[in-house]
């Protein structure tokens, strides 16, 4: 299963990228506003700067919601970078500039996915990820994790090729059980990523082995 991280703060990115396990990034709108980044030039920019980071893919979504601002929004940020992917809603008109962008080989990722049939017009758009939010329909007391089972078993009854990219992860145990159904991917906070370090087993054998080594007079 593919890391990503779901940011647009730097050091957090770097951070990920240095653990080595680094894969992509997702950023969205409110991401961004959370990193104070304004005006179109700096949050142009602030993509470069993430795509520079990390060798991977990097999501940048469009703000249009109509077919044509779509298509022009994302082809300007998919000219920025070569690893950029184009980040659409799950709407009519996103759907549309999907199936548009994928047709010229440019890549997407369709966002705020809450169904397994949202998912499946993604993949029939030619999506190369499909983000379903598992931690906001856990919020609203609906099961997430079903949602990507159900997915991944459509996908591999078609041979879709469209991506999981599981989103909205809020702790360490969803990238568990994610990569336990079969997602292809997962976006999730540093924090999440960092707590599959812990053990406490782990510290307490490091400790062990630290203070044994002392008598070996190395
Ligand atoms: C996905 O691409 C989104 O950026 C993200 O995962 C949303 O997560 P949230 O529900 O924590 O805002």
């Amino acid at each position: 299963m593919k890391f990503f991280i779901d940011t647009a703060n730097l050091n957090d990115i770097q951070e990920a990228q240095s653990l080595g396990v680094l894969d992509g990034v997702t950023t969205n709108p409110s991401l961004m506003a959370k990193e104070g980044i304004t005006g179109k030039a700096n949050i142009l920019k602030h993509y470069v700067a993430i795509c520079e980071i990390v060798d991977g893919d990097v999501s940048a979504e469009v703000i249009s919601t109509d077919f044509e601002g779509m298509v022009k929004e994302g082809e300007e940020l998919a000219a920025l970078h070569p690893q950029i992917v184009v980040k659409l809603p799950m709407i009519a008109d996103g759907v549309r500039a999907c199936k548009y962008f994928s047709s010229k080989g440019i890549r997407t990722n369709v966002t705020l996915v809450f169904s397994a049939g949202q998912a499946l017009l993604a993949a029939k758009a030619g999506a190369t990820y499909v983000s379903p939010f598992l931690g906001r329909l856990d919020d609203i007391s609906t099961d997430g994790m079903n949602l990507i089972s159900e997915i991944r078993e459509i996908y591999d009854n078609y041979e879709y090729k469209t991506q999981i990219l599981s989103a909205s992860i809020r702790h360490t145990m969803h990238i568990v059980n994610c990569a336990k159904v079969g997602s292809d991917v997962m976006t999730g906070p540093l924090s999440a990523i960092k707590g599959l370090l812990k053990h406490p087993l782990t510290d307490i054998g490091l400790n062990q082995f630290i203070e044994d080594a002392k008598k070996m007079n190395i």
